[in-house]
């Protein structure tokens, strides 16, 4: 029978699922992350989803071939927290996604400890956005939610960044805003230095381009991401 399989970028995301309670994923797509989560009796009973029948039936597919119990799981197609509205889950992942759309999900369908329902979605949700991470680390740290792990973690030579917030009252929150995130400094992940080089090269080469730019706000455009280079070298000589 086979094993799912999972790259340290999975593997992060598994170690952060509330053990004992049930868990959904968001955007399955192969659903090893859960496949690989029931199998080893972390949680109890998994709602995979996915906006796309395609990835649905290849997720199918393989947790027959893992040879998960079905009636630990159900599939769900849908739109981001859509189909799993009812909430009651220890944890929800959302991961390999862009941090727009991941945003989207948490504006756009009401979940939250505000709605008149009641209960939350989740006790935590566990992230993994492709782009726009920080935004999404300061949205919800900005409004809801207190930042409790954080953890960069390689897949085909690219780092990328996972992290789980959990709902908390008004009076806990404590935003987490910066060009870095405070926790995943104070943490001094392994790498974190490889993590903020990537940023700061990135900051760089804008500046670069908007510079040979002829838009009238190119200077401006170059003074700031310069700005931000020169911030985050500021960051990277302290850590
Ligand atoms: C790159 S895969 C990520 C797979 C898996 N979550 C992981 O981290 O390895 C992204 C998946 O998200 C799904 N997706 C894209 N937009 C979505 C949405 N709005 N709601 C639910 N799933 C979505 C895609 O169909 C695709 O299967």
């Amino acid at each position: 029978m086979n094993k799912p399989v999972l790259t340290e970028r999975m593997q992060a995301i598994e170690d952060m699922v509330l053990p004992g309670l049930p868990v959904a994923d968001i955007g399955t797509d192969h659903g090893i992350i859960p496949a690989d989560i029931l199998l080893k009796g972390i949680c109890p009973f998994a709602v995979l989803t996915d906006i796309n029948s395609g990835p649905l039936e290849k997720c199918r597919e393989n947790l027959k071939a893992f040879g998960v119990d079905p009636s630990k799981f159900s599939i769900l197609q849908g739109d981001g927290f859509d189909p799993v509205g009812d909430g009651g889950f220890g944890t929800v992942i959302a991961a390999g996604m862009g941090g727009e759309l991941i945003t989207g999900f948490f504006e756009e369908t009401g979940w939250s400890v505000k709605r008149s329902a009641g209960e939350p979605l989740a006790k935590r949700f566990v992230l993994q956005p492709r782009t726009h991470a920080d935004d999404l680390r300061s949205y919800l740290t900005e409004d809801e939610f207190r930042l409790c792990d954080y953890k960069l973690a390689k897949e085909r030579g690219r780092i990328c960044e996972v992290f789980a917030v959990e709902p908390c009252a008004a009076g806990q929150l404590r935003p987490d805003c910066g060009l870095v995130s405070e926790f995943l400094l104070q943490k001094n992940d392994p790498l974190i230095a490889e993590f903020i080089d990537g940023k700061i090269r990135k900051a760089r080469r804008i500046a670069e381009n908007a510079s040979g730019s002829e838009r009238p706000d190119a200077k401006y455009a170059a003074e700031i991401w310069n700005t931000v280079a020169g911030q985050l070298e500021e960051i990277r000589r302290n850590i």
